[in-house]
């Protein structure tokens, strides 16, 4: 078993498997089926053109998400990363897929949100960015240049570029380690980032529910809830152990 140096880095991508345990559903179910695109068209509620056809849906989704924040908590896999982050030796960077807040609620300080915040609003018209708890109207006024009507969730839509990919691929191309936690692999460009990793060098994890379609791209894998399997990760890391 080989023991883990100082300059070790770690990248961890996380996606709505972490957080299901807490009480928000996942966007495509388990193999069972259900999820959130299940019960919504996503083309309907998730990219530019809903929001220009349709912006009181569009609001109308994102609020009920933005309230749920308010009666969830986060879980065993949110705060055992947090320890990650804090105790080990190395390096450690969390990019998330999740647009909730329970990894900084976790204790997380310093959380990539790729696919931007529930609880963040962006002016389309100066695009200015700030934090927003209450809901999102057609009706609701830019704090800073005042338009009205241009207010949108601070989400990545499909059909629209994920936050700090610059920074996200650089960060995979000197990291050793690269696990994806509780995503199904289905959406680009986090799906190949196990791909860019491992052309780089770093070993890769899987750790998940039940394995994806892309499992066989890693070359470690562990299945169970997150709750349970991402502590007894984190404890085998800071252990200095490499875990199989
Ligand atoms: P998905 O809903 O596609 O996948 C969630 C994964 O978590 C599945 O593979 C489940 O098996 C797994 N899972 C469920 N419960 C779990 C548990 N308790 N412990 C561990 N794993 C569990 O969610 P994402 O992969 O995050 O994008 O989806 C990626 C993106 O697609 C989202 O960010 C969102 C969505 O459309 C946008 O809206 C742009």
């Amino acid at each position: 078993m080989a023991r883990l140096h100082q300059d070790f880095s770690i990248v961890i991508l996380t996606g709505a498997g972490t957080s299901a345990e807490s009480g928000l559903d996942t966007f495509r179910g388990s193999s069972g089926g259900g999820g959130i695109w299940a019960q919504h068209n996503l083309e309907e509620v998730a990219t530019p053109e809903a929001f220009a056809k349709d912006p009181d849906l569009v609001h109308a989704f994102y609020n009920a998400r933005r309230a749920a924040l308010f009666n969830v908590e986060p879980n065993a896999a949110h705060q055992a990363l947090a320890k990650l982050e804090q105790a080990f030796a190395g390096n450690v960077t969390l990019v998330t897929q999740n647009v909730d807040d329970l990894h900084e609620r976790g204790g997380s300080k310093s959380t990539i949100h790729m696919h931007g915040e529930l609880r963040r609003a962006r002016c389309t018209a100066c695009d200015a960015r700030f934090e927003w708890l209450d809901d999102l109207l057609v009706s609701s006024v830019c704090p800073s240049c005042q338009s009205v009507g241009g207010m949108r969730p601070d989400v990545v839509w499909f059909g629209e570029m994920p936050y700090q990919m610059g920074r996200i691929y650089e960060l995979l191309e000197v990291c050793d380690l690269f696990a994806a936690i509780g995503t199904s692999g289905n959406v680009y460009p986090a799906a190949q980032f196990v791909h860019h990793a491992a052309s780089h060098g770093a070993e890769t994890y899987e750790l998940n529910l039940e394995p994806t379609g892309s499992s066989r791209d890693f070359h470690r894998r562990a299945y169970g809830k997150a709750s349970e399997i991402v502590p007894d990760w984190v404890e085998s890391l800071l252990r200095g152990q490499r875990v199989s």
